[in-house]
Formats: structure tokens, C-alpha cells, sequence
């Protein structure tokens, strides 16, 4: 399988990475910055341009990985090939595809995708297509990479895209919130990490329903109480735990 990758940012470098860690051959980088190409380009050991120089034609599959608002104006330039291309956006439908090829689809990682990562997680990839042959073309590339592949059209996958706000942006933005309280108050961080990670693996076990504990599920409005009055000096994020106490009595 020969793709090109369109895009040098964090999901393109991952998911090179992968792909020539598994026989995918890359055959080239296309970027907006030609430095960011070369550098993704150099480490891959293939080809790169920018959005002026030259596409290689030769590619199975063109994997476009840009910012969500860049997908169509500036991957114009594929158009006159009319080969298949996919995006890797989680909230944005495959349609917007459709003026650039016949053969379209999505290719989406759902997990966070940073080039720094030493180590690859588990990359479960959603995908979806305009016809069989690409869909097909997206499973053979898609399980090279992944032991995670699922069919999703637009509707399912940005439902779990929502979904995966809520377990991975949501929970990071309230460990955020925990250590500034923590560094206000002047006890130590540190010494969650262990329940974050027992909290996280948890989940590979059985459903999180199973597993919520505190002071809400218990219903001990007395420790709620002296929580809420802890949180005085700090209205948002009261109104938060107050918000999120009421959620897990509801549930
Ligand atoms: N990161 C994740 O965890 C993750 C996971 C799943 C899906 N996604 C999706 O994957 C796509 C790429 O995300 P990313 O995290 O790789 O983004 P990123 O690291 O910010 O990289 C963005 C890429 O888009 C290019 N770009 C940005 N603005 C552009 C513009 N106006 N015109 C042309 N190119 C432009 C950049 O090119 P230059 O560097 O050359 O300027 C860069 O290659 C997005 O649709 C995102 O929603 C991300």
C-alpha cells in the first residue's frame, strides 16, 4: 500500500510513524510550512513539497491530516487526480470531500496523537467511505496500524467524538484544576497521580457505572458541606463541584 500524507502535524507524524513501522510505504509529505514537510519527510526517509510543488501521483491513498478549518481550500491541488483521499477529523463529515474526489472517506484516530509521544498507545481508527473500494482501501491500511478497527459514518463518529471529550478533555481540564488548587493550597499533587491512574484502569474492567464512589455517590451531604466551604475562595470551581455533585446524585 503507497500513501500520501498531506499534513506534518501531530496525527501526520504519528500515524507515519506507524505506517513505516508496518510496511506502509509513505511516498511523500505535503505541508504548508516546507520545513515542517522536510522534517516529517526526513524522518520518514521520503519525498516532500509544499502545496506548489509537485504531488506524486503514484499513491494508493491520499491521507489528509491539517487543521479541521484547512481540510478543503488548501487540498484543492489533489482534485485533478481524483484518487481516493480520507481526513482524519473526528467532527467533520466525510462530505467535505466529495468536491476533491469521487472516491472519499475518514480515517480518524480516536486517541491523542502528540509527535512527541515516545510511545504509541492503542490507536483505535473509525473509518467510513463513499464506496466499497475505498472503504475496503481504508480497512487494509487501517489494520496494518491498528488492532482497533471499527466502521463509523458521520453521525456515530462524532458522537464519539463527544463522547471522547468527556473521558479525555473534560477529566484533564479538572486534573488542571486540581493542581492549581492544590499549589493554592499548598498540599501536593503528587500523591493523586496513583488514584488517577487506579481511577483510568478501572475502565478495562467493567463499566465506570460500576465504579463511582466519593462523597455524592454516598450521598454525604455533610462532607459535601465542608468541601463546598473549602472551595470558598474559588466560585468556578465550586459551582463545578456543585455541578457535577448534583450529575452523579441524578445518575
Ligand atoms: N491530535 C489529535 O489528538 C487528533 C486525534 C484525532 C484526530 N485529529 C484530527 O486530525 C487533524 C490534524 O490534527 P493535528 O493534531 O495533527 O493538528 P496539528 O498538529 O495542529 O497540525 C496541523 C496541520 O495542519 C496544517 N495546517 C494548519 N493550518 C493550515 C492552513 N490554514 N492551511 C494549510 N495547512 C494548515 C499544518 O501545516 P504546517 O505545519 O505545514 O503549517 C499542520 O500540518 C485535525 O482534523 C484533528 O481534528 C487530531
Amino acid at each position: 500500500m503507497k500513501v500520501v500524507i498531506i499534513g506534518s502535524g501531530n496525527v501526520a507524524t504519528v500515524l507515519g510513524r506507524l505506517m513505516v513501522q508496518n510496511d506502509v510505504e509513505v511516498l511523500q509529505i505535503i505541508s504548508r510550512n516546507i520545513d515542517h514537510a522536510a522534517n516529517l519527510a526526513n524522518e520518514l526517509n521520503c519525498k516532500y513539497s509544499d502545496y506548489n510543488g509537485l504531488l506524486d501521483a503514484n499513491a494508493d491513498i491520499y491521507i489528509i491530516a491539517v487543521s479541521d478549518t484547512a481540510l478543503t481550500p488548501h487540498v484543492e491541488f489533489i482534485k485533478n487526480l481524483n484518487k481516493p483521499v480520507a481526513h482524519t477529523a473526528g467532527s467533520v463529515p466525510k462530505d467535505v470531500l466529495k468536491t476533491i474526489s469521487n472516491q472519499y472517506g475518514v480515517f480518524y484516530p480516536l486517541q491523542s496523537l502528540r509527535k512527541e509521544m515516545k510511545i504509541i498507545p492503542p490507536l483505535p481508527i473509525l473509518i467510513d467511505a463513499s464506496d466499497a473500494f475505498t472503504l475496503d482501501l481504508l480497512q487494509q491500511l487501517a489494520i496494518k496500524i491498528s488492532d482497533q478497527v471499527q466502521v463509523a459514518n458521520d453521525e456515530q463518529r462524532q458522537k464519539l467524538h463527544v463522547a471522547a471529550v468527556f473521558v479525555n478533555n473534560f477529566t484533564n481540564h479538572l486534573y488542571v484544576i486540581a493542581e492549581s488548587y492544590c499549589q493554592k493550597e499548598g498540599v501536593d499533587f503528587n500523591v493523586l497521580k496513583p488514584l488517577i491512574i487506579e481511577t483510568a484502569q478501572r475502565m478495562a474492567e467493567s463499566s465506570p457505572s460500576k465504579w463511582q464512589t466519593g462523597p455524592a455517590a454516598r450521598n454525604d451531604l455533610f462532607t459535601i458541606e465542608k468541601h463546598l466551604s473549602l472551595l470558598q475562595n474559588y466560585p468556578e470551581w465550586k459551582e463545578l463541584y456543585v455541578n457535577l455533585t448534583n450529575s452523579i446524585m441524578d445518575a
